[in-house]
């Protein structure tokens, strides 16, 4: 049978039927509560419990620390399968045949071109700028060079689209880094999957025969895997709610990436090693910023620590942290400011102020070691995120939009001034 809610105000009950999700998740569909209560609303500042809408791609259980693409475990995706398989099960629903990916891989190559002038567009920008504003707005300058309004009704209009950003966006992410390092661009190589071309086109040396590592490759591949989706982010609500002002593709990919870069999101990364420096500067004492970040005076957080939804721990950091450890191994990397991050971890998970408020590190607290290691600059590590999540934000608007849900346009309690009349300059 299924479930009701009901709701009393002033004496006069509202009953509002529970949706139950394929794994039991609960939420009260109050689509009518405006019209049957004569206007009240709900306020829920930062949305913490509130659902927009329903959704099949990703499943996570912050209690439990579960995390599954399309039902499949976070854990497995990232040990079995590579990255492009994981951007066709997240947009498409099902992992592709050995066919459906052969051809994926042969149509997102085929669009790998980005066009000659947007290199002008590129050059517009100072060194000076970060790679996620470049980012940003060269995914929105691609909408001039692109400016057919994709036909959401054909799966064909919607594939070319998918295929085409997919193909591009690698190539202005590594474009982004080489201008910054005053390296001229590269065009990739279509003879190279998908992770090894991005790694390509953002270190080749024009001098030098680019060579392939399969450690470094294999552990991009894994990260990017880790960060493809997960579920309704400040970013990817954000791509949700600008595609449903039915903006295009682009469009809402662009103002994702803006949404990804705060340091409260995806920005954490970076945020967190230059943390991680900023103490092993002052000396390493982990000590003195653990009593920093419990300090309600203190604006100081620690990055990198605590997560909106995981309350237990970030399924993905377990496997960031024993890949960052691998890696570091493999390539022979001593790092410093790794030392400083396990003694950090180490304070804080015993620590009663971050036990009570369940903070654990998150995703973002390993991932900048690993890029480090893999000689990644520091603001580039949002950019990398960026190149993760695009299958998830690409997923999330296709499904938004073949859904056919309305314009996003929240509701707001007014608590200004009541009506007051006008005053001439002259008497104010
Ligand atoms: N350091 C110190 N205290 C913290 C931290 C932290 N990193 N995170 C939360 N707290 C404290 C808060 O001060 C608050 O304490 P109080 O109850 O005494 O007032 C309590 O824990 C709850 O914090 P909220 O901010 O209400 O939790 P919310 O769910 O809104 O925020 C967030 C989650 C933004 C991730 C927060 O934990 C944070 O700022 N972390 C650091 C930034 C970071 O690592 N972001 C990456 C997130 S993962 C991602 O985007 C991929």
């Amino acid at each position: 049978m299924s479930k009701i809610a009901t709701l009393e105000i002033d004496g006069n009950k509202y009953e509002f039927p529970i949706i139950e999700g394929t794994e039991n998740e609960l939420g009260i569909d109050i689509k009518t509560l405006r019209a049957v209560t004569g206007g009240v609303t709900t306020i829920d500042p930062g949305y913490k419990n509130t659902g927009s809408c329903e959704s099949a791609i990703t499943f996570l259980d912050g209690e439990k620390g579960i995390l599954r693409y399309r039902g499949y475990s976070i854990e497995e995706l990232a040990d079995k399968a590579d990255f492009l398989e994981v951007c066709y099960l997240l947009i498409f629903g099902e992992l592709p045949t050995a066919e459906q990916l052969e051809k994926f891989d042969k149509d997102i190559k085929e669009e790998s071109q980005v066009d000659e002038d947007m290199k002008k567009i590129l050059d517009g920008f100072p060194k000076s700028a970060h790679p996620m504003g470049v980012l940003s707005s060269l995914t929105s300058a691609l909408i001039a060079f692109n400016p057919g309004s994709v036909d959401v009704d054909s799966e064909e209009a919607m594939y070319g689209a998918i295929v085409k950003i997919l193909a591009k966006f690698p190539v202005l992410a590594a474009w982004t880094m080489r201008k910054k390092k005053s390296l001229p661009l590269d065009y990739g190589d279509n003879s190279l999957g998908y992770v090894e071309n991005l790694h390509k086109m953002m270190f080749s040396r024009p001098n030098q025969t680019y060579e392939a590592n399969k450690i470094v490759n294999d552990a991009l591949d894994k990260l990017l895997i880790l960060h493809a989706d997960h579920e309704q982010n400040c970013s990817t609500s954000t791509v949700r709610i600008v595609g449903s002002s039915h903006a295009g593709l682009f469009a809402s990919l662009s103002a994702g990436i803006s949404a990804l870069w705060g340091p409260l999101h995806g920005g954490a990364n970076q945020a967190v090693i230059e943390m991680l420096e900023a103490i092993r500067e002052d000396g390493g004492d982990t000590a003195k910023y653990i009593a920093k970040a419990k300090d309600k005076n203190d604006p100081f957080r620690l990055m990198g620590f605590g997560h909106r939804v995981y309350k237990n721990f970030d399924p993905r950091a377990k496997i960031i942290k024993k890949s960052a450890e691998e890696v570091l191994g493999d390539l022979g990397i001593e790092d410093p400011v790794l030392d400083i991050a396990k003694g950090l971890a180490e304070v804080a998970l015993k620590d009663e102020y971050f036990v009570q408020r369940k903070l654990y590190p998150n995703v973002d607290f390993y991932s900048g070691i690993i890029y480090r290691a893999l000689g990644i600059p520091t603001d580039m590590f949002t950019v990398m995120f960026a190149l993760g999540r695009l299958p998830g934000w690409i997923a999330q608007w296709r499904e938004m939009r073949l859904r056919k849900e309305p314009i996003g346009r929240p509701r707001q309690i007014y608590i200004g001034e009541n009506y007051r009349v006008f005053k001439p300059i002259s008497e104010r």
